[in-house]
């Protein structure tokens, strides 16, 4: 059966580099594998009162049940001051409830960085691994992906400089087998 891997985009910008990383990510999976670009930005910040009977919010429920149809999930991120940018962390949070009833529990995760600048968002990507050692993703270890200088690896043609692809297929080979080995 194909599996269905997730991809959340950590940045909102129409012409964002981490899209743009996460899209060539996708293009590098094997058969028998498909992406599937999960929304955020239009998910109402997390709150507990709102997490009742009546009153949970349309994209709360749009967003859980497309994360329930998921066999894992890619997140592409930017650091925001040296952590997760606030959207990715409100839908961490969003899937994580009601209490029990978490969409994230179980399923394995890759984390990429992505930054024009050099540190590479290696602070966000702790950050993001801090909490989905919470939420129980096992999460790929080795190779670390962190994508510094971004803007210098686009080509005239737009796409990721072949040397950056080379590199996102060797992230997404050593994922492929962490995901088999890791799936229930
Ligand atoms: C609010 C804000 C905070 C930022 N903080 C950092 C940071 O801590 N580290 C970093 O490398 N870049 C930081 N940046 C720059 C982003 O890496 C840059 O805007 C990047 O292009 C965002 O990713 P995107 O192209 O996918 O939107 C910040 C940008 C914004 C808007």
């Amino acid at each position: 059966m194909t599996k269905k891997i997730g991809f959340f985009i950590g940045s909102l910008r129409k012409d964002s580099y981490n899209k743009k990383v996460g899209e060539t990510i996708a293009s590098l999976l094997p058969a028998g594998y498909e992406a599937e670009f999960i929304e955020i930005g239009d998910l109402p910040f997390y709150n507990e009162d709102l997490d009742t009977d009546g009153n949970v919010p349309a994209a709360w429920t749009r967003f859980r049940n497309e994360v329930k149809g998921l066999d894992g999930f890619v997140f592409v991120t930017p650091e925001y001051n040296r952590s997760v940018p606030a959207a990715l962390k409100n839908a961490l949070d969003v899937g994580s409830r009601p209490y029990g009833q978490s969409v994230w529990d179980g399923k394995p995760g890759l984390v990429v960085t992505v930054s024009p600048g050099a540190i590479a968002g290696f602070g966000a990507n702790h950050h993001l691994r801090q909490s989905l050692v919470f939420l129980n993703v096992p999460t790929l270890q080795q190779p670390e992906a962190y994508i510094g200088g971004i803007h210098t690896l686009i080509g005239e043609d737009g796409e990721i400089v072949a040397d950056t692809k080379g590199f996102l297929q060797t992230i997404v080979d050593a994922f492929v087998p962490f995901f088999e080995a890791n799936s229930k």
